[in-house]
């Protein structure tokens, strides 16, 4: 442990951001410059706790805490198994709970029982494929999108997507099922390596100090 060194933080903005803050308050850890979400800064100091945090797209938190750049991170699930980086994750934040699952037309569910070889666009190509080619063994292709991926069966580019499933209404609204669900996604804390090793008196007293917080978990 080293108490002058600064535990840097890399949190992915947005909604995640957010409640990790509110958690970090309820923990006794206050960066209100933070919230200010006029200020274009990136980098933020808590002097009492020596944290210094920072906002990052989602899919780059995982790199920064590789290498890292971060020594702990919060992201998404579904992030975390996409980038498959090499971290430790050692908390469920218990926020952000949702489902990772292979949607489609309801008559697409014949073509996944007999395991037909169909077209399958995602947002998350790495979670889709481990899922029908690892855990399946069914052959499909994978077609990336960026976003909207509901839209895949819709216009004819997929038999089915993989995608996150929260309340349900974009499926509801445009005639889609959930289909099969893939796994149970929320936001967790991972670790750098190296960081477990030098930094675990700091990250183990952080982690428990968030676990007494009575709505995590
Ligand atoms: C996510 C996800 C679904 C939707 C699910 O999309 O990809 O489209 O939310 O939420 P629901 O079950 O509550 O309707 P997001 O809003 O992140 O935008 P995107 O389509 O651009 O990924």
């Amino acid at each position: 442990m080293n108490e002058d060194r600064y535990l840097t933080f890399a949190l992915a903005k947005g909604r995640l951001a957010d409640k990790t803050l509110e958690i970090f308050e309820k923990a006794g850890i206050f960066c209100e410059e933070m919230k200010d979400k006029k200020s274009r800064k990136l980098i933020f100091v808590n002097e009492e706790w020596k944290f210094k945090l920072f906002l990052a797209k989602g899919p780059d938190v995982p790199t920064y805490v590789e290498y890292g750049a971060a020594d702990v991170g919060v992201a998404g699930r579904d992030t975390i198994l996409e980038e498959n980086r090499n971290v430790y994750e050692v908390l469920d934040l218990g926020f952000g709970r949702c489902r990772m699952c292979v949607c489609g037309p309801e008559r697409a569910r014949e073509l996944l029982l007999h395991h037909e070889r169909i077209r399958v666009a995602s947002k998350y190509p790495n979670i889709a494929r481990d899922y029908f080619h690892d855990k399946k063994h069914q052959t499909v292709d994978i077609i990336k999108l960026n976003g909207s991926v509901e839209l895949g069966p819709l216009v004819g580019l997929s038999e089915v997507i993989v995608d996150i499933v929260e309340t349900g209404s974009t499926l509801r609204e445009n005639g889609l099922q959930v289909l099969e669900e893939v796994c149970a996604l929320s936001a967790r804390m991972i670790v750098n390596p190296v960081s477990m090793q030098m930094e675990r008196t700091r990250i183990q007293e952080l982690v428990k100090k968030i676990r007494s917080i009575p709505e995590t978990v």
